[in-house]
Parts: structure tokens; C-alpha cells; sequence
């Protein structure tokens, strides 16, 4: 699914990088992903994802 349409960017995308990269914020994250770089719609969802994602960061780390 799309989350950021202005960019064509999708939650798997996102969660991707959330997971590689493991940035500490929204910022960090959109160096990462052009996320919300034009009309920012798309921040909100991105954040929501986001927190999501790092919550499950510590259980992959386990499954290592
Ligand atoms: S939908 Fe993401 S910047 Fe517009």
C-alpha cells in the first residue's frame, strides 16, 4: 500500500528501512526515504509505521 502518493513511496518500503536503519526519528528517517518531502500528508501514517516498526526492532535482533 501506498503511504506516501507524492513519492510513490510504500509501508513495505518504509518498514524496510525502519528496520535496516533503525533511525531515531522522523527526520533520520526521511534521510533515509523521501518520505513527506512535498505536500507532507503522508507524515502522520510514516510516524504511525514508524513506532510500529521499532517496536518489533527487538525481536528480530533476537531472531539473529
Ligand atoms: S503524500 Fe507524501 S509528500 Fe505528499
Amino acid at each position: 500500500m501506498y503511504v506516501c502518493l507524492c513519492n510513490a513511496i510504500s509501508d513495505k518500503t518504509i518498514r524496510e528501512a525502519v528496520r535496516r536503519y533503525q533511525p531515531k526519528s522522523i527526520q533520520q528517517l526521511r534521510q533515509i526515504v523521501p518520505v513527506g518531502k512535498q505536500c507532507g500528508k503522508c507524515i502522520r501514517a510514516t510516524r504511525e509505521i514508524m513506532d510500529e516498526e521499532m517496536q518489533l526492532v527487538p525481536l528480530y535482533k533476537e531472531a539473529i
